[in-house]
């Protein structure tokens, strides 16, 4: 899903025209610029992303187009592993910073020539990233700017993520299903990494593109998130907010920010709870292919609150009934607080933190009676409404060991309850 641009008020074109090259790093003040002063600041000011990234910046490599497109075999597009609202991405491999040992396995990001708002892009990528570091955000290695004869070159190269994205294992059935203990620790550390962004830095960092597209997964899944061409500084002390044109993702922006423009760091936490959404059902959060009312993910489940009866309808088929559904409701609760319409009732990403460990504990612990009997119910709707899905006799058989290992426990439970079970056997 691409990203959005809407610019509210054409009045800030000028200030935005102001943004620098990177070299000049310190005039980049778009953000200060933006800041709504509310009231007086507080004597001690953070320093800025651009001050920071002067002091850091001798960290990141700089490349030449040459050495890029020999990387990238001239940007071949058998290595084009991915397109997005900004350009193309390679994989390719560089030589090591001393030419010595192993090439490094990379991945290249090539803007679109499409001028100032890819340049405006690329430098906040750099800086931002430049300035960042945490086990839970992707490494930029480097970068490469040229404005040569043949036009303007931005390019970045990052530590390569070898499992794609969140959204392609939700969502692309040619990967195999996710199973929920890894959907839970992606999204707790996916949490950490916007926990670091917005509360651990010197200063505060709204990350706004959160989805579950820029959600990278290494070799062994660790989540990493990408794409800070659309990150901002958050307000300065004594303001409560960033004013700016909106920017985002249909699907994941919150409303508040989408109707007045003031960015704050609730706005990232909306976000992941839209996430959860699709970690739970395993669909995306608007998706035009559905009857009208299961397109917007966020209405659809609406219909389906995480204490009734009927919640386990919402999950997501592919997970086959494996998963703690008391865990499963707690986490569309803690979805619904960060879905909360007043930004600042929303929880913040620290606290998200506290609670999905939480639920990975509940749901680790996970007691078979955990899994109830609504679950299988939940099987019998979903075998009637898409037989092709639960058919598979494999499918069927490891449902079935699970049932088995279900049932060594009915001793107290109702009659009812294990007829059902006998029916979920039959299907
Ligand atoms: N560091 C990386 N390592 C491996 N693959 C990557 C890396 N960065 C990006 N990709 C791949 O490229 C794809 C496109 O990424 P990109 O960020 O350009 O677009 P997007 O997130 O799909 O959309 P948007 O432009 O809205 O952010 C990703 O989904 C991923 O598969
Ligand atoms: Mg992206």
């Amino acid at each position: 899903m691409k990203c959005f641009y809407y610019f509210k008020d054409r009045t800030r074109t000028r200030e935005q025209r102001s943004a620098p090259e990177l070299k000049e790093g310190n005039k980049y003040d778009v953000s200060t610029a933006e800041r709504v002063t509310r009231s007086s600041c507080s004597a001690t000011s953070p320093r800025s992303i651009p001050e920071l990234y002067e002091e850091k910046a001798h960290n990141l490599r700089v490349f030449s187009f040459s050495e890029l497109r020999q990387a990238t075999n001239d940007f071949n597009r058998l290595l084009k592993i991915g397109e997005g609202g900004f350009g193309s991405v390679y994989k390719g491999s560089i030589k090591p910073v001393d030419g010595k040992g192993e090439p490094i396995v990379v991945a290249i990001k090539k803007l679109n020539r499409d001028g100032f708002q890819g340049h405006k892009q690329w430098v906040a990528e750099v800086q931002f990233l430049g300035v960042v570091e945490h086990p839970n955000l992707v490494k930029l290695i480097g970068y490469c700017a040229v404005d040569g004869e043949r036009g303007i070159q931005r390019l970045l190269v990052y530590e390569f993520m070898p499992n794609k994205s969140l959204e392609d294992h939700l969502f692309n059935r040619a990967h195999p299903t996710l199973p929920w203990q890894t959907r839970l620790q992606i999204v707790l550390e996916a949490a950490q990494g916007l926990t670091y962004l917005h509360e651990e830095l010197e200063v505060q960092v709204i990350y706004r593109d959160f989805k579950s597209s820029n959600v990278l997964l290494d070799k062994d899944f660790k989540p990493k998130l990408s794409d800070f061409g659309l990150a901002r500084e958050g307000p300065t002390a004594g303001n409560t907010h960033v004013s700016t044109a909106v920017v985002g993702t249909f699907g994941y922006a919150a409303p508040d920010y989408i109707q007045t423009g003031h960015l704050t760091s609730k706005s990232d936490v909306w976000s992941f709870g839209v996430v959860l959404y699709e970690i739970l059902t395993g669909r995306r959060s608007v998706e035009r292919n559905r009857p009208r009312s299961e397109q917007k993910l966020l209405d659809w489940v609406k219909q389906f609150p995480a204490d009734s009866k009927k919640f386990v309808m919402i999950m997501d088929p592919r997970l086959e009934n494996q998963y703690s559904l008391n865990a499963a409701r707690r986490l569309a609760k803690l979805a619904d607080t960060c879905l909360l319409k007043s930004a600042k009732d929303r929880p913040k990403m620290s606290q998200v933190v506290e609670s999905l460990k939480q639920i990975i504990q509940v749901s680790d612990e996970g007691s078979p009676s955990d899994t109830s009997f609504e679950c299988v119910e939940n099987e019998t709707v979903d075998s009637d409404k898409e037989p092709s899905q639960t058919g598979a006799s494999e499918s069927a058989k490891r449902r079935m060991a699970h049932l088995v290992k279900l049932s060594e426990h009915v001793g107290g439970i109702s009659r009812r309850g294990f007829m059902i079970m006998q029916r979920a056997k039959v299907t």
